[in-house]
């Protein structure tokens, strides 16, 4: 019985969403920044420190900063050679397949479902990961 309300309770939800939200976000659902954090920090957090210093550069302000642009880091010629702006959209590019979107980056993970990669890029925009 637990069940069967859990998942009218998510069905309820699912219906609500569109309604709340239909502008915004990749899957056409209000993006989750608390579902995104959560994400970085299983997925990204391991090499992307806050503070810098990790295997890939910090991520804190990455929206709408230039690629390969943190100052001290040993980017791979691809990534230096790419040239993109990391908005929304080039993130959801990237973090879809990064060998597709830059090839011979070392940037190794992909997050494949779309509606992860929209609340992760949302956490990534929102105020608390700014400087
Ligand atoms: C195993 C280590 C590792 C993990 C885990 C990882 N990355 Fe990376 N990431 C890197 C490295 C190394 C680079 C630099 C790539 C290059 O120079 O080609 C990078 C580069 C990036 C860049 C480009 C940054 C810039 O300054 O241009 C973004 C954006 C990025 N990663 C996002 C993420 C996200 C989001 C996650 C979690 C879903 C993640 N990464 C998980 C290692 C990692």
């Amino acid at each position: 019985m637990r069940h069967l309300i859990g998942a009218a309770t998510l069905a309820a939800a699912l219906l609500a969403g569109p309604a709340v939200g239909s502008a915004q976000g990749a899957a056409g659902a209000k993006p989750d920044i608390g579902h995104g954090e959560g994400t970085f920090n299983d997925m990204c957090m391991s090499c992307h420190l806050k503070e810098g210093g990790g295997q890939g550069p910090t991520l804190v302000g990455v929206v709408g900063r230039a690629s390969a642009a943190v100052p001290g880091v040993m980017y791979t010629k691809a990534l230096q050679d790419a040239h993109l702006t990391w908005t929304p959209q080039k993130l959801d590019e990237f973090l879809t397949n990064p060998q597709v979107a830059v090839p011979g980056t070392a940037m190794p993970m992909s997050v494949p479902d779309a509606k992860d990669r929209a609340d992760l890029i949302a956490y990534l925009a929102s105020p608390a990961n700014k400087p």
